[in-house]
């Protein structure tokens, strides 16, 4: 039986309006494509790519949304505001925002209860730098960052958690993690989940960093990878194409 899975193209800050325009216009997807179709615009892009999907087989995602649910927070958007304009995914955790906004557990279970709240999906990623997997601290980072999830395990939003495993030296690199290195780290998170919450399903695990048009493939056959989230390559409406057609 084929797997459920997800292929989600985070833009980050890319494409202006006009890119988005030619993207859709030379997107053409796999007929049949089996996969969850998800694309993650710039906040303000997402009415165009709304647009853009509606005859398509496309769900649209947020890069971030606000910690709290409305009022003076100049410069925030709210996920009630995301699920209102046709929003079904937000991506929480990701690296570059624990990076460069520091963004903590915290402050990131906040933003997961927003989302769930409004009835959007999470994308929560998770993943280690490569001075921490030197250091023999993979494990330690992961099931911290999992942590945020605990809240949640008994409640019946569960069911709109996904998970992508993100190694952040294999982020816009062009070093993607060995296809040992991925399977062993998602069978960490499942068996971690497991131990965890073991009266919830197991939600999917995506993969991301540095998938491309080339190693999609390989990487899809592994059992514990439930699709990818791309950046670099999701920008290039043809290598995405591509990427959508593993099997
Ligand atoms: P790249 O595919 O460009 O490495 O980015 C991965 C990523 O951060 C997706 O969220």
């Amino acid at each position: 039986m084929p797997k459920k899975s997800i292929i989600a193209g985070n833009w980050k800050m890319n494409l202006t309006l006009t890119e988005v325009h030619d993207f859709f216009q030379q997107l053409s997807l796999p007929p049949q494509c089996p996969h969850k179709i998800i694309l993650a615009p710039q906040a303000p892009l997402i009415p165009i790519v709304t647009n853009h999907v509606q005859k398509l087989p496309i769900s649209v995602a947020a890069q971030n949304c606000s910690f709290e649910k409305k009022g003076a927070f100049t410069g925030e958007v709210s996920a009630e505001v995301l699920a209102s304009l046709g929003v079904e995914y937000v991506i929480l955790g990701h690296s570059e925002r624990r990076q460069y906004f520091a963004e903590n557990e915290d402050l990131l279970s906040k933003k997961i209860r927003q989302c769930l709240e409004s009835k959007l999906s999470v994308i929560y990623c998770i993943g280690e730098t490569l001075t921490e997997r030197n250091s023999g601290q993979l494990q330690n980072v992961l099931k911290r960052q999992l942590t945020c999830l605990t809240e949640f395990s008994q409640s019946n939003q569960w069911e709109q958690l996904i998970l992508a495993y993100e190694p952040v030296w294999a982020i816009g690199t062009g070093q993607v993690a060995s296809l040992e290195q991925v399977q062993e780290v998602h069978q960490f998170i499942q068996s971690t989940f497991k131990d965890s919450y073991p009266h919830v399903n197991l939600p999917p695990i995506l993969y991301g960093g540095s998938v491309n048009a080339l190693n999609a493939q390989d990487l899809f056959t592994l059992p514990a990878v439930a699709g990818f989230l791309v950046g670099g390559a999701s920008l290039k409406p043809k290598d995405f194409s591509t990427i959508l057609s593993v099997q």
